[in-house]
């Protein structure tokens, strides 16, 4: 066990996983569990937060998991007010809860784009009006997941999920600098092209052999030759949460091994 987040408590949402395997919130739920984090996982899919709360007992750690949708504004409020009847603080707040549905600017439906805003962007409003008074008093940490998505155009049409993650980065600056002298910092991570379960359902009715191809080339897009993994993914939001980070909020953190340079 390590001690970077010794006593911190630790929300992280989306802290399971789409599919078998290890996706970014998992990942980040388990790096800061065994530096000493307590750590309310929140999802969706109870299953995949309950699977998350196994591998975190399974190395010691301090967990508990809660079913909630982060966009839907009473079930926000509960995950706020269950963790702190349960641990009594909160520290360490990590949004990583996105998704994305397919369309252009003229494809996409209304309902997707208000489905998509709620979840990637009114989640993050909702955490914070809920979350923030209660770490006011002793500052704290708070972590968005966007992409790089957010600053550039993509051949691939998710004309929503790019609007809501730019939004995201300037919500993270806004809230950065408001609650400076507080001592909450806010940061955003831009995700490159990760290797991630959630990605390989898009490819889930090709044969093994196809969607070992089309990962090939997802790698030799890379200029370090490979895609992300979620470990990375939890490597900086390790960094983010920790108090070795004092002084750095409003930050854009890209993680994307140099694909946007
Ligand atoms: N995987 C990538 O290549 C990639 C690239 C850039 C950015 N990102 C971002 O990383 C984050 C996590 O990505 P991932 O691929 O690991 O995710 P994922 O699809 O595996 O999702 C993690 C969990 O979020 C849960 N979830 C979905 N909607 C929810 C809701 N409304 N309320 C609560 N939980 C909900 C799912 O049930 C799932 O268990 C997202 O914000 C995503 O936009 C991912």
């Amino acid at each position: 066990m390590g001690t970077r987040l010794k006593d911190k408590v630790a929300i992280v949402t989306g802290a399971g996983t789409s599919g078998e395997g290890m996706g970014n919130g998992k990942a980040t739920a388990m790096l800061f569990a065994r530096e000493g984090a307590s750590i309310v996982a929140v999802d969706l899919n109870l299953d995949a937060a309950q699977q998350t709360v196994h591998a975190i007992e399974a190395e010691g750690g301090r967990v508990i998991a809660i079913a909630a949708d982060v966009s839907r504004s009473e079930d926000v409020r509960a995950i706020v007010d269950q963790t702190v009847t349960r641990f009594g603080r909160i520290d360490v707040i990590h949004n990583n809860v996105g998704i994305e549905i397919a369309g252009d600017p003229v494809s996409t439906t209304e309902e997707d784009w208000d489905r998509v805003h709620a979840v990637n962007l009114k989640s993050v409003f909702m955490m914070c009006k809920y979350a923030i008074p209660h770490m006011e008093a002793r500052g704290g940490a708070i972590i968005n997941v966007s992409s790089v998505a957010s600053i550039r155009w993509s051949p691939v049409p998710y004309f929503s999920y790019h609007t809501s993650k730019a939004a995201l980065n300037h919500m993270t600056r806004v809230i950065a600098r408001q609650y400076a002298a507080k001592k909450i910092r806010c940061n955003v991570i831009l995700l490159g092209m990760m290797d991630t379960p959630h990605i390989r359902t898009y490819y889930r009715d090709l044969p093994s052999d196809e969607v070992a191809k089309i990962m090939r080339q997802r790698d030799a897009h890379c200029p370090m030759g490979r895609q992300g993994t979620a470990w990375d993914a939890a490597h900086a939001a390790l960094f983010l949460a920790s108090d070795e980070v004092q002084y750095i909020t409003g930050a854009e953190v890209v993680v994307d091994g140099g694909l946007t340079l």
